[in-house]
């Protein structure tokens, strides 16, 4: 067991430096280091063996290769020797791997009972993280050394949060809840990803993970929690129009993306798909947002999701007086 630690270690100190390994970034979690070690311990049993059967094979290949004027031997039929060998390194070594692999896995599948938790929403294509208070971002937030515990569904189809720093990677079901946990050892910001391909712009569902230094994590959750009160309108609704995924489908630059842009159409008229028109008002606007199938805009796929339930009325508000603002030429 020393040995396979040391070739471990080893195979760390030669592909690990200060920023990270070659196969991954820096581990800021307290899993990291575990899930490193046997990662390196299978990538340098892996390499010696391909190595080593290479050079044997090159070896074998050039002394018995056939020669002018010799016949082929005959095989040989058995060696018990041999036979054990490669019996039971390989199952030494598998029980090893299986060993450490399965201590791993019960640890980092059970959240310590102290884990501060947060929910965890995907949808095509944005994730949303809502606060124990109820304050939603589309950033996660988190105190360093402290277990934080993540209990995850999607809206629609499967995703999958992936944050490589910490080493956890874990799929979001529509209809159950995941759960994954860890612990973030470095104040910093750290890349998210959906590992799970959604469609279109799984490659852009993409989030920031906040470690925020000791102290400072409940500071930062209890002004944002306030900005309703701390922002005017426009702005407000700017920070939900960004946070709540609404801009994932809707520019607010003329483009056309899943969703019409909402660049200089409020106080005006939309075509929509049934042929006929409406006038985009205060009504309108909190209507799509309900109700999204109800009034579809011509040239759209009745696609979006509903957010009764999860937008509060102020919040409404606060979009409406953000649409109102992106007046546009047109
Ligand atoms: Cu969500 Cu890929």
């Amino acid at each position: 067991m020393t040995a396979l630690r040391t070739l471990g270690e080893m195979s760390v100190l030669l592909a690990q430096g200060a920023d990270g390994s070659f196969w991954m970034p820096q581990g800021v979690s307290t899993v990291a280091r575990h899930v490193d070690w046997l990662f390196n311990l299978i990538l340098a049993i892996s390499v010696f063996f391909f190595l080593l059967i290479v050079a044997v094979m090159t070896l074998f290949v050039i002394r018995y290769r056939r020669r002018a004027g010799a016949g082929a031997e005959a095989s040989a039929k058995h060696n018990t020797a041999l036979e054990l060998t490669w019996t039971i390194i390989p199952v030494i070594l598998v029980t090893v791997i299986f060993f450490f692999g399965f201590k791993g896995y019960l640890d980092m599948s059970t959240a310590p009972a102290n884990a501060y938790e947060i929910l965890v929403d995907a949808q095509k294509w944005n994730w949303s993280f809502t606060y124990p208070k109820g304050y939603v971002d589309s950033s996660l937030h988190v105190p360093v050394n402290r277990p934080v515990r993540l209990v995850m569904t999607s809206a629609d189809v499967i995703h999958s949060l992936y944050v490589p720093a910490f080493r956890i990677k874990q799929d979001v079901v529509p209809g159950r809840y995941s759960k994954a946990w860890f612990e973030a050892t470095e104040p910093g910001e750290y890349e998210l990803f959906c590992a799970e391909y959604c469609g279109t712009s799984h490659s852009g569902m993409l989030a920031t993970v906040v470690v925020h230094p000791p102290g400072e994590f409940e500071i930062w959750l209890e002004k944002a929690s306030n900005f309703l009160e701390t922002m005017t309108p426009v702005d407000a609704g700017r920070k939900l129009f960004q946070v709540r995924g609404c801009q994932q489908c809707h520019s607010v630059d003329g483009t056309a993306k899943v969703g019409p842009s909402l660049l200089g159409v409020f106080g005006h008229s939309q075509p929509l798909a049934d042929g006929s028109s409406v006038t985009v008002d205060e009504n309108y606007v909190r209507e799509s947002v309900l109700e999204p199938m109800a009034k579809v805009v011509a040239g759209y796929e009745p696609v979006m999701p509903t957010y009764q339930g999860r937008l509060k009325d102020a919040e409404i508000m606060a979009i409406i007086e953000y649409l109102k603002s992106l007046a546009g030429n047109g």
